[in-house]
């Protein structure tokens, strides 16, 4: 990308290195007016390994979010049900002689999933609630714990399969990635120390030796899970009740990659992952991470619940995925099955008709880069891969003019994407001794318009150059 300051055009070849030199001159523009707080939750050890084996990662633009576990058998929060106290822990753990996965397809599921348009899918494995959806042999025959019951909904009750190898064979045989939600955290294990509310079973500063023994277990089914299922991509959660050290994050991270050098790790690993993971809100500012995902409900819940019918639309969350990939992040969109395995229809429809979309704008979307910084264009844009191809969302729709500011290159053509329509651009304000670019207008005519969001595509004279100064005068 080529940025202009004041009226210095600077060209730099479009690198991710230059993305982020380009995001700091951003960052610096806007004051640091950023409004998140997740640049201090990752930050991978090995920054250049980490970010050659995340280029999938950063092109896949879009992954579904799967809340899947015995939750959905009474439709309660997550794990979060008893630790908040809305039930017992016993009441909670009787949900896992409800959980059948009667109607489980895992196929159906990859179909839907690829139909959507997205490049990978991360499950929960395990919640908070220490309950595996894999047929872990680990933490249930320690010799000084008899009493300890396994929480598996293999061995123990009506499923009697494992439910996520299957999925991820038919994930991986549409062609997309397969990542595991894994929760540090497990309230029900009896050597951790948190299980309820203000109920801590004891201090892990105090009792390192009994912290010892819930790490051998943690890290024994993190092992297995890298041997059994090979995720692409580990997702962890709940870092946050312990310190880096606590987790032992560092070995934690080289432990998976000694199985999978190219396991990439989200950044809920005390320090230890590779990207940034905004929660429910879209950054301002591009961040400055690597790369980052912002992950998100459908409804106002991550797993099943039956009073949960407040779904954003799917004209909202096509604008909200645009604007996450116009700052050069991925969407992970959460859907949450029944117990029996069903996916509820409104999900399911919401997921299709993304899919339509996707297919009618990828080349805008998929492979691209972070669009235009803040202010040039009043809505979301991304970049070819080459920089030399703009594609400008329209938020607003159809039937008005697109205007950009301080663009700087000539404009070899505009067409409207998906429809092959070509249309007229005209620049004004331009003053012929100014190094000042002039204003593009581009009209838009009700014919472009698409049912959820319009999309134009601009090919350039070559790499993007931006003009970000004062005037000129
Ligand atoms: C939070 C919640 C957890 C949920 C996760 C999804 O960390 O604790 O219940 O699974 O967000 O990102």
């Amino acid at each position: 990308m080529a940025v202009a300051e004041g009226d210095r055009v600077i060209d730099q070849r479009m690198t991710r290195s230059d993305d982020q030199k380009m995001n700091r001159v951003v960052a610096c523009l806007a004051f640091h007016f950023l409004t998140f707080s997740f640049s201090d939750r990752l930050i991978a050890q090995e920054p250049e390994a980490a970010r050659h084996e995340l280029q999938w990662f950063t092109d896949a633009k879009l992954g579904i979010f799967i809340h899947w576990g015995i939750y959905s058998v009474d439709g309660v929060d997550e794990s979060w049900a008893f630790y908040n106290k809305k039930m017992s822990h016993a009441d909670y753990m009787k949900q896992l002689d409800g959980f059948t996965a009667k109607h489980y397809d895992p196929v159906a599921w990859a179909d839907l999933i690829k139909s959507s348009g997205a490049r990978y899918a991360v499950i929960t494995i395990k919640h908070h609630d220490g309950v595996a959806m894999w047929p872990t042999g680990i933490g249930h025959s320690l010799p000084d714990k008899p009493q300890f019951v396994a929480l598996n909904t293999v061995y123990n009750h009506r499923v009697k399969q494992d439910l996520i190898k299957p999925l991820f064979g038919a994930l991986r045989e549409q062609g997309l990635k397969c990542g595991a939600y894994y929760s540090l955290i497990d309230w029900s294990y009896p050597d951790y120390p948190a299980h309820v509310k203000g109920e801590d079973r004891y201090d892990a500063k105090a009792d390192k030796p009994r912290w010892k023994d819930f790490l051998l277990y943690n890290n024994a089914q993190i092992d297995e899970v890298s041997r059994w299922l090979k995720p692409d991509l580990w997702w962890f959660d709940g870092d946050w009740e312990h310190s880096a050290e606590e987790w032992e994050a560092a070995k934690v991270r080289a432990m998976i990659l000694e199985k999978n050098p190219k396991a990439i790790i989200n950044g809920r690993l005390a320090g230890f992952g590779d990207y940034a993971t905004p929660e429910q809100n879209i950054p301002i500012e591009t961040p400055t991470a690597p790369a980052w995902e912002l992950c998100m409900t459908i409804g106002d819940q991550w797993g099943w619940q039956p009073q949960d019918t407040n779904y954003k639309s799917t004209h909202d969350l096509i604008h909200i995925f645009a604007d996450v990939v116009g700052h050069g992040g991925n969407l992970l969109l959460d859907i949450g099955p029944k117990e029996d395995g069903t996916i509820p229809p409104g999900q399911v429809k919401r997921l299709e008709e993304i899919g339509q979309w996707n297919a009618k704008h990828g080349e805008a979307i998929f492979g691209t880069r972070a669009g235009l910084p803040n202010g040039h264009f009043f809505g979301p844009s991304t970049l070819s891969a080459d920089s030399t191809t703009l594609y400008l969302f329209l938020p607003h729709g159809v039937g008005g003019s697109a205007e950009i500011k301080g663009l700087d290159n000539k404009i070899l053509s505009v067409e409207v994407v998906g429809l092959s329509m070509p249309l007229v651009h005209r620049v004004v304000g331009k003053i012929s001794w100014s190094k000042v670019p002039g204003l593009v207008f581009i009209d838009v005519p009700e014919e472009a318009a698409d049912p959820w969001m319009t999309v134009l595509k601009l090919k350039l004279d070559g790499k993007v150059r931006l003009y970000r100064g004062q005037g000129g005068f």
